[in-house]
């Protein structure tokens, strides 16, 4: 049950147009006390009342990672408790069920936040197999290079959305990355994604539109046409995993999940298949807190703690998770180097 839910957000990042590390883990280390104090307050508990403590110790950014780990393994000393950590990922996966508590394996799982695309097929909590994940930028970084260019504030996806809204897909059109209709189960494109090209056309577009003085008047159509290509690039892909492993539940997470377009979009691909869409609310599809506790309630029912030892990683693979081998329809165990970019 969702008792409270805490969000410090740091506008001062817009000022540069993205993340600057150091401020980030400054403005952590003095709002952290005042958070807990306010979720605390808000579920009305004290901190006696708690019987283990969550927090996400990757992958990210170290800096303000380790604000935190450091704060939880302090706390639960203090008080007594136990402390979980968390992978990141793992709590966008577990977003959904706070609102919804149907939204539980078997499922296929989009992931895509700032930092991560990954397409999962997800028999059971804490076994993920990852069928496909973007070969360059994720689908939010997308969205935010895409903003800039459009002149839109950091961070840009939901000022893009918005601004794609007021313009129907006219002047320009944009192929869907990485979607070959070609594709078979097994080709190394039928899952991965890209969109680094998508990106590339965009600023060609835009650069042609400046040059003939008529930007302004078709920005919309622009972001329009982007989201188009990156929404249909999703949903394409997403159907070829309900439809190899047959589920009838799809998770979106991350950020770009609360994109209302990309939700549209896959509530009519999957009507017909019966294959029923989770999308989280835009608090908790966005980073939060309470998606940590949910996954570490998972984490600590399986008896899981963490060394006095824990520490921040900038890097590391969500646990449980397979490289899906689609030629040989076996898992096999997924190489550090999958899917741990921060
Ligand atoms: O999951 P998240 O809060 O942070 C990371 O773990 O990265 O995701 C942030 C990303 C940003 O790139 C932001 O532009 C994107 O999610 N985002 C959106 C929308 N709202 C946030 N992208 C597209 N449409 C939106 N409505
Ligand atoms: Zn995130």
């Amino acid at each position: 049950m969702l008792r409270s839910l805490v969000i410090l957000s740091q506008d001062v990042h817009r000022l540069f147009g993205g993340v600057v590390p150091e401020i980030a883990s400054r403005q952590h280390l003095t709002g952290i006390v005042p958070a807990v104090q306010a979720a605390l307050d808000e579920a009305g508990v004290t901190l006696h009342d708690l019987d283990a403590i969550a927090v996400t110790h990757a992958p990210g950014l170290v800096g303000a990672l380790l604000v935190g780990t450091s704060y939880a393994k302090a706390l639960g000393f203090a008080i007594g408790v136990p402390v979980v950590p968390v992978h990141h990922l793992e709590g966008h996966l577990f977003a959904t069920l706070l609102e919804q508590p149907d939204a539980t394996p078997p499922f296929t799982a989009l992931l895509v936040s700032g930092g991560h695309t990954l397409l999962l097929d997800v028999p059971a909590w804490g076994t993920y197999h990852l069928l496909g994940q973007t070969r360059d930028d994720a689908a939010g970084e997308a969205f935010d290079k895409v903003a800039k260019l459009l002149g839109l504030p950091y961070p840009g996806g939901r000022p893009l959305e918005a601004l794609a809204r007021t313009s129907d897909t006219g002047v320009y059109r944009f192929g869907k990355p990485m979607v070959r209709t070609n594709a078979k189960p097994g080709d190394d494109d039928y899952f991965d994604l890209s969109f680094s090209g998508l990106k590339t056309a965009v600023l060609l577009k835009v650069r042609d539109a400046e040059a003939s003085g008529t930007l302004d008047e078709h920005r919309a159509s622009i972001a329009h046409a982007f989201q188009d290509a990156v929404i249909g690039t999703l949903t394409d892909k997403v159907e070829r995993a309900v439809r190899m492993f047959n589920r009838k539940r799809i998770v979106l997470g991350g950020g770009v999940a609360c994109n209302l377009a990309l939700q549209d979009s896959m509530q009519q691909r999957f009507a017909t298949r019966s294959a029923h869409v989770f999308a989280p609310s835009p608090r908790l599809a966005t980073d939060n807190a309470a998606m940590i506790a949910a996954a570490g309630l998972f984490r600590f029912a399986a008896g899981e703690r963490a060394a006095p030892s824990l520490t921040a990683r900038s890097t590391l693979p969500l646990p449980g998770m397979l490289r899906y081998a689609v030629a040989t329809e076996r898992p096999r165990l997924a190489q550090s180097t999958l899917a741990d970019s921060a």
